[in-house]
């Protein structure tokens, strides 16, 4: 368990699987995530329950608050080698009504802080799609630069978005 100041980062229980499900299928949470085809509450809870322990290349958390011991969302670092010693960030919020109050900047400054000093990361990068505004201020007020632009790598809402490639170094973290 890793501890913030408002939430607290756990490995994810099988029983999860019901808010991850129900998060999946809200519009406006998964407005700016990467699609994957729809998947049924039973194959949710299936792969929960298959779930491969976390490992140096790839820990999931589930974010909790800790006034009140609630799951709100989700976070991961993936794709990490100790040869690159870097790692991809997925994270999102599924609770909308916890958005904004600054949950989402200190589960990712816990989720860094893991990295660089349990994991001995350099470097960790995300991909955001350009308009999410609100993603885009939390990173860059952890010290994220944005280091390129991918011009119409994202589809929704019937069209083409430009994503943005960011990157936080080790020592970088604000
Ligand atoms: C993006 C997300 C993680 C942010 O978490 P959060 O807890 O709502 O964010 P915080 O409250 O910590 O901070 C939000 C910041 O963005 C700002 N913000 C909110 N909406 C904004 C907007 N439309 N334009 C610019 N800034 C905005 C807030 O003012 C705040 O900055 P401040 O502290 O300087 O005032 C969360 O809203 C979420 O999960 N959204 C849906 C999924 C998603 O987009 N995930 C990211 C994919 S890369």
């Amino acid at each position: 368990m890793v501890t913030g100041e408002l939430v607290k980062l756990r490995a994810l229980e099988p029983e999860d699987a019901d808010a991850f499900w129900r998060w999946h299928n809200d519009p406006e949470v998964v407005r700016w995530l990467s699609a994957d085809y729809p998947e049924s509450l039973a194959q949710t809870r299936k792969r929960f329950a298959d779930r491969e322990p976390n490992s140096h290349a790839k820990v999931t958390f589930g974010i909790e608050t800790l006034a009140e011991g609630k799951l709100i969302g989700t976070c991961t670092l993936r794709d990490a080698t100790p040869e690159t010693a870097r790692a991809e960030v997925d994270l999102y919020l599924g609770e909308k009504d916890h958005w904004g109050g600054g949950y989402g900047t200190d589960a990712m400054r816990t989720l860094c802080r893991y990295g660089f000093e349990v994991m001995r990361l350099h470097s960790i990068a995300l991909w955001v799609v350009a308009e999410n505004a609100a993603a885009i201020r939390v990173y860059e007020k952890l010290g994220f630069q944005v280091d390129g632009r991918h011009r119409d790598s994202f589809r929704g809402e019937g069209r083409w978005h430009d994503m943005l490639l960011m990157s936080l170094l080790e020592g970088e973290l604000t």
